[in-house]
């Protein structure tokens, strides 16, 4: 019975494109009619290597108290757009994470999705939504999903703050440019990432700062200032939301192979595969409607957990690999 069943959903699978992902289409549909200029890594003069700002170099110009305050928001976002604003109508982020917890100081660390040169980026093609965006829609999605809450209004002065703040780190930047060394190309293990081995990886390297259960440290000063975490919680209802791209393992193990541990990152891929995919075995908070995101079939990233795919894998296989057998060159 189970071969008759079997054997023609099979055929049927290699005969259509039995791949996840369609390199060829994802490049065409990422295509710019002009060749992009490739600029060096450089902060703006009166930001320093940990996001510190000398508000004696930026002056007091309506600008300038913009660029301060969008700088505020990012690194203290719980305090200012989160569960611990003052005003109820600001609490738009659902946990108390900043956009400093992945944004490593505001954005300005070269490998953590840094906002260098960021203004430069947008408006581009986003596959999640299969149309172009620009910065002020993927600050929301990331206000969505990643900080697990609702869209901040476009038109808000925290809005308008945290794209000057993001103006400021573009400055000396070419519409149209990329900055050499902020994408980390990740690297595609043999075998399923196994969120066993994971649990070894994260007691041993990430426990000490991250948590036992993946809880974070609370920072004990915050009523004086700064983030609410000094160390951010990588699981439960603290943490992204399941619509993330922290959540997909092919992204999670990119950021912790090129940043985790911090300050020692030393893992091998196969490590960070298997962490990662520990990491994101656990609760968190769910987005609902995620079979709506990647609605071009052909270049739906293969990390998606969840369908419709146009291939023969399953959920689980998408959810933790093997990925080269997906990609169709
Ligand atoms: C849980 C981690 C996390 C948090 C918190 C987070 N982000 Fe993100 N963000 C990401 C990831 C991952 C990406 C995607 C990087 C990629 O596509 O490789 C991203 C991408 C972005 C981008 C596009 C970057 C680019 O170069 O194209 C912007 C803009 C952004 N986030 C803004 C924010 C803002 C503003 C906040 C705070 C309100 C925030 N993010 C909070 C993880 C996070
Ligand atoms: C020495 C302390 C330290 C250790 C050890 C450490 N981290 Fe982190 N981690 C941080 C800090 C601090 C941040 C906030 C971003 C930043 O400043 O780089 C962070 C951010 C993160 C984030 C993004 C934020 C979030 O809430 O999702 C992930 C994912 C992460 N770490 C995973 C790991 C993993 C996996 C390990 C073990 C392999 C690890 N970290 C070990 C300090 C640490």
């Amino acid at each position: 019975m189970k071969i008759t069943i079997l054997l023609p959903l099979a055929a049927c699978c290699l005969l259509n494109s039995a791949f996840a992902f369609d390199a060829a289409k994802n490049k065409a549909k990422n295509a710019l009619p002009f060749e992009p200029k490739v600029q060096e890594f450089k902060l703006p003069a009166a930001i320093d290597e940990n996001g510190v700002i000398d508000e004696s170099k930026l002056g007091d110009s309506p600008y300038a108290k913009a660029v301060i305050y969008g700088s505020k928001l990012m690194n203290e976002t719980t305090r200012y757009l989160g569960l611990q604003a003052k005003d109820e109508k600001k609490r738009f982020a659902g946990n108390n994470l900043s956009c400093s917890s992945c944004h490593a100081s505001g954005g300005v660390v070269q490998t953590q999705s840094s906002f260098v040169g960021i203004t430069a980026r947008f408006p581009q093609y986003n596959s999640r939504g299969d149309r172009v965006i620009t910065l002020q829609d993927r600050i929301n999605g990331c206000f969505m999903r990643s900080m697990s809450g609702k869209p901040i209004p476009t038109n808000s002065d925290e809005m308008r703050a945290m794209l000057a703040y993001m103006h400021y780190l573009s400055v000396g930047y070419e519409v149209g440019s990329k900055v050499k060394g902020t994408v980390v190309k990740p690297e595609f293990i043999d075998r399923a990432a196994d969120p066993k081995k994971g649990a070894k990886i994260y007691a041993d390297r990430c426990a000490s700062c991250h948590g036992e259960n993946g809880e974070g440290i609370k920072n004990e000063e915050f009523a004086k200032g700064g983030d609410y975490y000094t160390f951010p919680p990588l699981w439960g209802k603290d943490s992204y939301n399941t619509g993330a791209g922290m959540y997909r393992l092919i992204k999670a193990a990119g950021y912790i192979k090129s940043s985790m541990p911090k300050g020692d990152a030393t893992l091998s891929w196969e490590e960070a595969y298997d962490v990662a995919a520990f990491m994101n075995s656990h609760e968190r908070p769910i987005k609902e409607g995620r079979e709506k995101d990647f609605p071009d079939r052909d270049i739906k990233p293969m990390d998606m957990d969840v369908g419709p795919y146009n291939d023969g894998f399953d959920e689980n296989a998408h959810r933790f690999g093997p990925y080269k057998q997906m990609i169709k060159k």
